[in-house]
């Protein structure tokens, strides 16, 4: 077995080798046109498949909440971007040597089923609204794996995603060799799609950015309510609700992920979700609140006064941390680098640390030593699209570990925080117990980069003068 790392660069000379493997070279305007139907997204994951290629990329499940119910179905993030296809239980069989490249295996219209647990488009709405050039039922699926995999010297399938579907692609591959058919042709090569799709999910297009800035604009006018509306006596869980029913009003599908919500020192918790607090007069309100879009994901911090003034040691804290999030925007350049990144604003903080008198010492010896891990122990930020913490990878080649250069068309977080425990005995006083992360999500572009989320505001002094605007005089 293999697994492929693939190179962006390498794609249109592999793009000829497909076409070529389908036919002649005379051929190419034909081919051209086979796949003319397809989504782009489909059409460029083919046109870097290894020659006499199939691909098997299964669509979610629905996932038990309790017993006999399920949480809200939300579809496997490759297997939308490649076939826009929304039902679970579905398969793509994308084979590149075929006149009828892209098959798609959906659950079969059912009256009863339909009635109790909604709509299916069936194989003829399949067939009608997906671009594929063949649809059939997914009982049908099993008995034609062999058909599909038999003459291709390739597989492209994920193995540890979908146990029930390794099965089968195993037992296939069981009776090929126990039986050793002469006449039959198994793949020889095993290959990771993930690869390829998450280099290209990691390069978002014009429709993809249109879509991500309304889930940040949502997510961004999400976070000025909950300034305005939020005061002492409220709880956490009140703030999230104002939240999230902001969002579905205005079309999103929901949370891109479980909202945090935490009052005081809850915000040092870093992924706190009970959310179920009262906040205080005095406390600092942390709220990490992400909109998903037609799936794709906004991620989006904010760290206010629940009584709408910081005091002077939140003020400090905050300052610094506001500091270094802008500086680590500027940051998120063509050419820079991701780790780059991360070792700037570790740096960044380790001074901020030392003047906040959390840290003391010779600024290289403190990074050298990790001490920075005790009060800021995350990453910068992270991609960002259709999941939350997006596909691609992270390094340029993973042999030498180079670290990724930023490019135009990356959406990146950035979301530097410090989080003083409230037993930090070693802390200064006044701060134990804050926790401060600020975070917005940044669109790489030619000219330098776009902050998706800057209609939610973050100087402190503008938080304050939002939320007094909102207050009745008294
Ligand atoms: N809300 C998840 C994150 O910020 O990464
Ligand atoms: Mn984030
Ligand atoms: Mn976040």
């Amino acid at each position: 077995m293999l697994v492929m790392v693939s190179d962006y660069t390498d794609s249109v000379c592999r793009t000829r080798r497909c076409f070529e493997a389908c036919g002649s070279a005379d051929n190419l305007a034909a081919i051209a046109i086979l796949f003319s139907h397809m989504r782009s997204q489909l059409k460029r994951f083919i046109s870097q498949m290894e020659p006499n290629s199939i691909a098997i990329i299964p669509a979610a499940h629905e996932q038990t909440r309790s017993y006999d119910t399920e949480f809200k179905f939300r579809q496997d993030s490759d297997f939308w971007y490649l076939t826009g296809f929304p039902e679970p239980d579905a398969i793509a069989v994308i084979d590149n040597s075929s006149k009828k490249p892209f098959t798609l295996y959906v659950r079969p219209r059912d009256p009863l089923m339909e009635t109790w647990f909604g709509r299916r488009y069936g194989i003829e709405g399949t067939l009608k609204h997906f671009g594929c050039d063949q649809a059939f039922s997914i009982e049908k699926f099993a008995g034609d794996i062999a058909k599909h995999l038999n003459g291709h010297d390739h597989i492209y399938y994920r193995f540890s995603v979908d146990r029930a579907l390794d099965g089968q692609i195993l037992d296939y591959f069981t009776e090929q060799r126990v039986r050793r058919l002469k006449s039959a042709y198994p793949p020889h090569t095993i290959f990771d799609p993930t690869p390829i799709i998450g280099e290209m999910r990691l390069h978002k297009d014009a429709k993809e950015v249109e879509l991500m800035q309304t889930a940040a604009t949502i997510s961004a006018q999400a976070h000025v309510l909950a300034m305005k509306k939020t005061k002492p006596g409220m709880n956490e869980s009140q703030v999230e609700s104002l939240i999230e029913a902001y969002m579905r009003d205005k079309g999103a599908s929901g949370v891109a992920y479980n909202s945090i919500i935490g009052g005081g020192d809850n915000a040092t918790i870093l992924h706190y979700v009970e959310n179920n607090m009262p906040l205080k007069d005095g406390d600092l309100l942390l709220v990490d609140a992400g909109a998903e879009y037609q799936n794709y994901a906004a991620d989006i911090t904010r760290t206010f006064p629940v009584n709408g003034k910081y005091s002077a040691a939140q003020r400090e804290v905050y300052d610094v941390v506001l500091d270094v999030q802008e500086k680590c925007i500027e940051y998120t350049v063509t050419g820079n680098t991701v780790k780059g990144r991360q070792d700037h604003s570790i740096e960044l903080l380790t001074e901020g640390m030392k003047k906040l008198g959390l840290l003391k010492g010779k600024t290289s010896d403190l990074i050298k030593k990790k001490a920075y891990l005790k009060y800021y122990m995350h990453g910068v930020g992270h991609y960002l699209g259709l999941d939350v913490h997006d596909a691609g990878r992270y390094f340029k080649d993973q042999q030498a570990r180079n670290s990724k250069p930023f490019a135009p068309g990356m959406v990146l977080t950035v979301e530097p925080g410090l989080y003083i425990p409230p037993d930090d005995r070693s802390a200064p006083a006044k701060y134990r117990g804050i926790g401060i992360r600020i975070e917005d999500d940044v669109l790489v572009t030619k000219e330098g980069n776009r902050n998706l989320t800057s209609a939610v505001p973050k100087n402190a002094d503008e938080i304050e003068a939002l939320m007094a605007k909102a207050r009745p005089k008294r």
